[in-house]
């Protein structure tokens, strides 16, 4: 069969596609430690709230109509995103309604269409790409665009901490925004590190993007206002001119496929217009199960009460258990403050982090190696095949004996 370029990208060759295989196989033969992957935990009190309106839904002959019969107009379900705009109107100040809001089938489809919207061949043949302004940066977005060389990303600074901590910042000093620029975008926490993007770090980097006439997007995939898995004091932010892409994945329904876009009209138009080509329009499912909650702001003590202390004790546990384990090895921690991933940094390790995961998927355990996580960042900087990411949102038995394998490996590696 002859392949389109675009075809071509989702063949098995993608670098990207061949690691989520073979995290997939390897989840497949079974037996492993999986601190691989980014599936949410199991909390039973959210799981209870949802069985609970599921059967609400289930059983009102009206509400079972809008959640299976009916498509939903290509922005989602009014009534949610009008009580969304509400929610975050009461709870930021933020001046928006529902025409600042657009739904898609994950958050992860709103990435691959905002994207290809603002960067790639130029209406008027010009190029632009995606700046990342802090690598690492999130695995998922690597192959998302449509032609080659789509992303520019940048190192940060790094900080060591106290004890074993480290930080990355933004490095302001090295970021050059040319016209090839469309659009610059952080996760935030990030996925891999757990790192909070300061607000002075978001301020900044705003101040950019205005000046530049380009969107910031902020990718709250696991931020605020739900479902807050964060650790620090930031703050979240949304202004014209801004994009912040919400997900109900991290808040326990990544299997509903529910991401939320907020931004200005214009361009929630375009994403409206883009979910009638590519799907008519989005599923109801997330949002008509989130809707009483978003109503009362439910959604917000949550996360706060439920969601975020449920990752921080999990965290707590994963990094007591790492100081226990490596104690006398070269490691450092990106310091924990949100999401559910721990970044370990092994300064000096003498094979790569590539080999350290083909070595730990030997014995079970299965990680990511960090240098997945540095799309656009030109090549040579050692520092990126000294990292792995660990996740700890799984069974905490198991993450205590994947962190007992990890060291054990590391010390015989020497
Ligand atoms: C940083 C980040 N953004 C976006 C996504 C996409 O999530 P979803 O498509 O489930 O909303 C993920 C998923 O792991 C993620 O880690």
């Amino acid at each position: 069969m002859k392949l389109s370029v675009f075809g071509e990208k989702f063949s098995a060759g993608a670098g990207i596609l061949s690691l989520m295989d073979d995290l997939g196989n390897a989840l497949a033969e079974g037996g492993k430690i999986m601190m691989g992957g980014g599936n949410p935990g199991h909390i039973p009190e959210i799981q209870a709230v949802m069985a609970a309106r599921l059967r609400a839904l289930s059983e009102d002959g009206n509400l079972l109509r809008r959640l299976i019969g009916i498509y939903d107009p290509p922005r989602g379900e009014r009534d949610f995103l009008r009580n969304l705009a509400a929610l975050l109107r009461r709870e930021y100040g933020w001046e928006l309604t529902e025409e600042n809001i657009c739904l898609t089938n994950g958050s992860q489809g709103a990435f691959f269409l905002l994207f290809n919207i603002l960067a790639g061949v130029m209406a008027d043949g010009g190029r632009r790409r995606i700046l990342l302004p802090m690598a690492p940066e999130y695995i998922g977005y690597a192959d998302l665009g449509l032609v080659d060389d789509f992303f520019v990303s940048v190192r940060p600074r790094i900080e060591t901490m106290a004890a074993d901590l480290f930080k990355y910042r933004v490095d302001f000093g090295q970021i050059a925004i040319t016209d090839e620029i469309g659009a610059i975008c952080v996760s935030r926490p990030t996925n891999p590190t757990g790192n909070v993007l300061t607000n002075d770090e978001i301020a900044g980097l705003s101040r950019l993007a205005r000046e530049n006439g380009i969107p910031l997007i902020i990718d709250s995939a696991y931020g605020l206002p739900f479902p807050g898995m964060v650790y620090t004091d930031a703050t979240p932010v949304w202004q014209e001119g801004m994009v912040l892409c919400l997900s109900l994945s991290k808040f326990g329904l990544p299997a509903v496929r529910t991401g939320i876009v907020v931004a200005d009209p214009g361009l929630i138009r375009l994403l409206s217009g883009a979910n009638a080509v590519v799907n008519l329009a989005p599923g109801s499912f997330g949002a008509m199960l989130a809707n009483d909650i978003v109503r009362s702001g439910e959604i917000i003590r949550l996360s706060r009460e439920v969601v975020q202390p449920f990752y921080r004790r999990r965290m707590e546990r994963a990094l007591a258990c790492i100081r226990d384990c490596f104690d006398g090895l070269a490691y450092r921690v990106h310091v924990p403050e949100g999401a559910f991933f721990l970044w370990l940094w092994f300064p000096g390790l003498p094979i790569t982090g590539r080999g350290l995961y083909e070595r730990l998927k030997r014995r079970g355990v299965v990680v990511v190696p960090g240098d997945s996580f540095f799309p656009g960042l030109p090549p040579g900087w050692r520092h990126v095949d000294e990292c792995v990411r660990i996740t700890y949102a799984q069974d905490e038995d198991e993450v205590r004996r994947g962190i007992e394998i990890i060291a054990e490996e590391l010390r015989s590696i020497g």
